[in-house]
């Protein structure tokens, strides 16, 4: 009988897009998808440890799954990045968990899944190495989707347990990429984005990001390209460039800041000073002046300081970010930042409030300045009430009134906001 599997996955597009390869190696070895755990034989865990509440919260998703395990003969996988941080801890003390997977070893999942069926033994496998899963086309059923382009991280920001969980830093074969961008396409996926840790760092024999982002954008069919997660340290004015004479590349820049001060900003390991993310910002303005541009922020640095807090404050206030991501520091252990003394919770809470009051107000006021203006909107999915839902260039998600299958495009005039959501009408 064919085996089924069930995949509930936390964490970034990184590990949404792992999902996507582990399935498309469950399926070339025939076992099933299914919508829900109950007709599950396989449940699989994609985890992560960014923060320690994402940690805790995969923790107790997975301690919650004891009697799925016990109620038959069932394979209990959890994998991803808190796979890797945590094998030790997951194989004393979860011991429904038969099979423990770090990023770079999806390939033997079928393999280890029936191994463990066959043999009731438990396997971990938490090597990081090179892979890039070539080969491995995954299948999307939307208008948008993710191409995974590098996997990986070296730059050893002092907060991040990335680089400790997902290995070295490197980039995939750029015909592995067209490819898996043209498979897509075949299976009506309008909008693409690049993925990586720092797409910026791509680098693949004569193809640096900017090459690669030119040559995706002519992929046959293509209707939209973007890319996540840009580094300021490595934005070159070239990449620039390339979105402002390529139609297909939209004009969204994701652009992490995570502190507007230069001692955090060192401490951090960021390697720019916010007089060099000014620059940056000010120059992509000048070439792309309706860019939109969203960041993340971290509050509450060890040793970061009131005034120190109050000069990110003000750089949000002066550049106006269209959207900002803000988390308050979380110790992740055997990072360098977490040998420094952490302030006191009511500290970071407060700066975090402080943040998100300014931060809303900002968003509040850009959404504002969209009425009135006319957005070519990819239509993605139904909203309530027989309206539909889509996302302009710049990512913003835009709500009308009527009827419009995925897939199509309108231009969308905007006639008011509710809540942050823009809501307009169909112009033609
Ligand atoms: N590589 C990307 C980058 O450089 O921005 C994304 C890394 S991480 C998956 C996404 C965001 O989580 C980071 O930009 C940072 O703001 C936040 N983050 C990472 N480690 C953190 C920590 N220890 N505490 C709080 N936030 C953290
Ligand atoms: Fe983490 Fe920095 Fe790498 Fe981003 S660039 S994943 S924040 S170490
Ligand atoms: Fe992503 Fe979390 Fe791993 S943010 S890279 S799934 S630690």
């Amino acid at each position: 009988m064919t085996k089924k599997f069930y995949i509930k996955t936390f964490g970034c597009q990184m590990n949404k897009n792992d999902s996507l390869i582990m399935s498309k190696i469950l399926k070339d070895h025939g076992f099933e998808p299914v919508a829900n755990e109950e007709s599950a034989d396989i449940f699989i865990v994609n985890t992560c440890t960014v923060r320690a509440h994402a940690e805790n919260r995969a923790l107790a998703y997975i301690s919650g799954l004891r009697n799925w395990r016990q109620a038959g003969k069932r394979v209990l996988a959890v994998v991803g990045c808190l796979a890797v941080d945590k094998a030790d801890t997951i194989t004393k003390h979860l011991h429904a968990v038969d099979l423990i997977l770090g990023p770079d070893s999806y390939r033997k999942i079928a393999d280890y899944v029936s191994e463990i069926m066959e043999a009731d033994t438990r396997i971990i496998d938490t090597k990081l190495g090179d892979e890039t899963y070539y080969g491995v086309y995954p299948s999307a059923p939307q208008i948008s989707s993710y191409v995974s382009i590098m996997r990986g991280c070296d730059n050893y920001c002092s907060y991040c347990i990335v680089p400790y969980v997902r290995g070295r830093a490197r980039s995939r074969n750029p015909t592995d990429i067209f490819k898996e961008v043209a498979h897509l396409i075949k299976s009506g996926v309008k909008d693409v984005t690049l993925l990586g840790q720092n797409v910026n760092e791509y680098h693949y024999e004569r193809y640096d990001f900017a090459e690669l982002l030119a040559r995706t954008s002519e992929v046959h069919e293509l209707f939209r390209l973007r890319f996540l997660t840009s580094h300021p340290k490595d934005f070159s004015k070239n990449t620039v460039q390339v979105i402002k004479t390529h139609d297909k590349i939209c004009e969204w820049f994701h652009l992490p800041l995570q502190s507007g001060n230069n001692r955090i900003l060192q401490l951090m390991n960021r390697k720019y000073s916010k007089e060099e993310y000014r620059h940056l910002i000010a120059f992509i303005r000048q070439e792309i002046p309706h860019a939109t541009i969203t960041t993340d922020v971290i509050v509450g640095f060890p040793t970061e300081t009131e005034e120190e807090f109050q000069d990110t404050i003000s750089l949000l206030e002066e550049i106006r970010f269209d959207d900002t991501y803000m988390y308050r520091y979380s110790v992740r252990s055997g990072t360098k930042a977490s040998k420094l003394k952490s302030l006191s919770e009511d500290i970071t809470k407060n700066r975090l409030t402080k943040l998100i009051t300014a931060q809303h107000k900002i968003v509040r006021e850009r959404t504002a300045d969209m009425i009135g203006k006319t957005y070519e909107v990819l239509f993605e999915s139904e909203a309530k009430n027989n309206a539909s839902r889509g996302k302009t260039r710049g990512n913003k998600d835009v709500v009308v009134d009527t009827q419009i299958a995925p897939g199509e495009v309108r231009r969308v005039k905007i006639t008011c906001v509710k809540g942050h959501t823009p809501i307009g009408t169909v112009v033609h």
